[in-house]
């Protein structure tokens, strides 16, 4: 993993345009240095796994023609994965960094990142079928959004986490969103109702005790709100057998504690360092497709990044 956070910290966000340039800097290191580090040739790979998407356009296009340039120069089969499922594969590994044991299918499989909120029923390694997203914010972009409301820093997650450890439970209240049988997810009206307590506060914000008491009662219920969906989809789909948290966001320890505490069956998180954006998830994911599909031919090489999530395709193939 390569960050890019100190660089797009003083932009308040990611800005698209720089992070191209970025991968296209930091993916010849990080290639150098996997081989030193793992002590691996090109010839101990079976297979190249990529990011298809979603995600920036400009990232994806520097990451999958780099991919393809190493499976033409090495000859080695090129397998694209979806960025969001990859997620999901990244919570799966074991933190001495082998591929972990199986989890009991079907369970339910939930990733909260900064452009994605989505519920899954997973059946297999390879078969996502989504039960729900955000029909607005992500939840990981609410916590940014949030952060800069109140003047911290980007990421806005972590900054947020730390300050609601401060913050009197109760002290403020916020609305409980979307409080009903619908398995969707909804931030926009909660970071509008932060942002009108805000203005509120006045003069009284700057001070540190109001501030972590925002910040509690907007994670609490941003968090509350992924705990009482996922209860819900069990409630739907009594059959699975646990539970799979993945994405930024799971890097929260207060998330862990509410959703051990909360969900009935067993919670799997990802280990803090694949909460993240990192390589691992992506070969994990690449790994599970190699095995299921045999060898993968060595390639034609012909496969399009995709800037936006698939949601057609995995709500209809639920109802297959
Ligand atoms: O999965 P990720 O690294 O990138 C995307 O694919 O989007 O998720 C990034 C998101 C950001 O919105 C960030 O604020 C959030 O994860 N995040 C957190 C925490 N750490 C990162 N949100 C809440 N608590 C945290 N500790
Ligand atoms: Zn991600």
């Amino acid at each position: 993993m390569a960050s890019q956070v100190d660089t797009h910290a003083r932009f308040g966000g990611v800005v698209p345009e720089i992070a191209a340039r970025e991968h296209l800097t930091a993916l010849p290191i990080l290639f150098a240095q996997m081989q030193t580090q793992t002590e691996l040739s090109m010839d101990d790979i079976d297979a190249i796994g990529v990011t298809q998407g979603p995600g920036l356009i400009g990232g994806l296009l520097v990451g999958i023609s780099f991919a393809r340039g190493l499976a033409y120069r090495y000859r080695k089969p090129l397998v694209p994965v979806d960025h969001i499922h990859a997620h999901v594969h990244g919570a799966l590994l074991s933190t001495d960094e082998k591929i972990s044991s199986s989890p009991d299918f079907p369970c339910l499989a939930l990733v909260v990142s900064g452009g994605h909120t989505n519920l899954y029923l997973l059946r297999g390694y390879d078969e996502f079928y989504l039960l729900g997203s955000s029909i607005d914010d992500a939840c990981g972009e609410a916590f940014d959004k949030v952060a800069q409301l109140l003047g911290l820093g980007y990421p806005g997650g972590p900054q947020i986490e730390k300050l609601a450890r401060d913050g009197f439970l109760g002290a403020e209240k916020l609305p409980v969103m979307l409080n009903d049988k619908r398995l969707a997810f909804s931030y926009s009206g909660l970071k509008t109702a932060v942002s009108l307590l805000v203005k509120d506060k006045g003069e009284s914000i700057q001070t540190h005790q109001v501030k972590a008491n925002i910040c509690t009662a907007f994670q609490e219920e941003a968090l509350g709100q992924l705990v009482r969906k996922s209860k819900l989809a069990l409630e739907l789909f009594p059959e699975c057998k646990g539970l799979i948290v993945a994405g930024g966001v799971a890097a929260n320890q207060r998330f862990r504690l509410l959703m051990n505490q909360g969900f009935p069956r067993p919670c799997r998180f990802p280990d803090q360092k694949y909460c993240s954006d990192n390589a691992a998830m992506v070969a994990a994911y690449a790994y599970r497709k190699t095995q299921k599909q045999g060898s993968v031919p060595t390639p034609e090489i012909s496969w399009d990044a995709y800037s936006r999530y698939d949601f057609a395709k995995y709500q209809t193939a639920q109802t297959t």
